[in-house]
């Protein structure tokens, strides 16, 4: 039985990518910010898998405490554990901070998970076959990594800050793929346009159009669980893959300079000490 972590997993593709590892036998944990739909999420994987081991945890990405708190409480009860799958996400319609005064999005689909992925890596330092799975998105090519936007610096566009923070998740999956000891995996996946929560602030008549050609939760779900524990992932690191259709992929993903640069300055923000390049082995 492995444990698998999963940030936002009391609804969308974080619930159904629970519900199919919890099928399999597996331990899940649900790291969430609002504790009344994670019970609810635990109820629904129960109903459908009853022996599922489901714990529950509060988290917070837009607050470095909240992360802090989680990450110790979560290792205090798993010293050891198998997968972090960094799936919460938002897409604020206007714009909005993190505690810190990042802004929303960069703050919470990027720069919590970097922080949260830093505190639980001696969680997985021992642990063979330890795997990071991170939600980006076919959106990173509407964005660009720009210093001077983190906290909110230049004009609000609610699609340039997804695309950044997605881009952020792609660079982050890869730095961490040459970074990381060779026990533990980092791939990064763009699980469609999938029929969530996430699109609840569009227009209502655009929300219906666009609900026509996004695939269910439980498909993207199945996907990146497959990703999580399935032995067809294993030994694989630093690819990113679609759950729905074909993914082409940004060049400016694979600046070095940028990516590197983008990852130290995090290490900065977040008060961690980065990985170094040579820490593979
Ligand atoms: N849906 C798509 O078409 C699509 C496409 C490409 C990529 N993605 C990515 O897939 C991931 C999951 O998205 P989804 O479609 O399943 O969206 P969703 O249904 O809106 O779920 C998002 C999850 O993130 C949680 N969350 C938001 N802010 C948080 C915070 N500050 N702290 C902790 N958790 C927080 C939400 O919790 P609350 O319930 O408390 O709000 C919710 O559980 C995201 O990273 C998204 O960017 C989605």
């Amino acid at each position: 039985m492995k444990t698998v972590l999963i940030t936002g997993g009391n609804t969308g593709i974080g619930l159904a990518t629970a519900e199919a590892i919890a099928a399999q036998g597996h331990r899940v944990a649900l790291a969430c910010r609002d504790m009344g739909k994670a019970q609810q999420a635990k109820q629904k994987i129960l109903a459908q898998t009853p022996a599922a081991d489901v714990r529950l945890y509060a988290l917070d990405l837009a607050s470095f405490d909240s992360i802090k708190s989680f990450s110790a409480t979560f290792l205090n009860d798993f010293p050891s554990f198998d997968v972090l799958i960094t799936n919460a996400g938002v897409v604020p319609r206007t714009q909005q901070f993190t505690k810190e005064g990042f802004e929303l999005q960069f703050g919470v689909n990027y720069l919590g998970h970097y922080l949260l992925t830093h505190l639980l890596l001696p969680g997985m330092a021992n642990v063979q076959g330890a795997r990071i799975v991170h939600l980006s998105s076919i959106m990173h090519h509407f964005g660009k990594i720009d210093f001077g936007t983190f906290k909110g610096e230049k004009k609000y566009s609610e699609i340039g800050a997804y695309g950044q923070s997605k881009l952020a998740n792609l660079m982050f999956s890869n730095e961490l793929a040459k970074r990381l000891p060779s026990n533990i995996s980092s791939n990064a996946v763009h699980p469609g346009g999938v029929d969530s929560d996430i699109y609840r602030e569009l227009p209502k008549l655009l929300h219906q159009f666009l609900r026509l050609f996004l695939i269910s939760t439980a498909r993207a779900g199945k996907y990146v669980a497959n990703m999580a524990v399935g032995s067809d992932w294993a030994g694989r690191t630093g690819e990113f893959k679609s759950a729905h259709g074909p993914l082409p992929i940004a060049k400016r993903s694979n600046d070095q300079q940028i990516s590197e640069k983008l990852y130290n300055t995090s290490a900065q923000l977040c008060g961690v000490e980065p990985l170094v390049l040579s820490a593979r082995v």
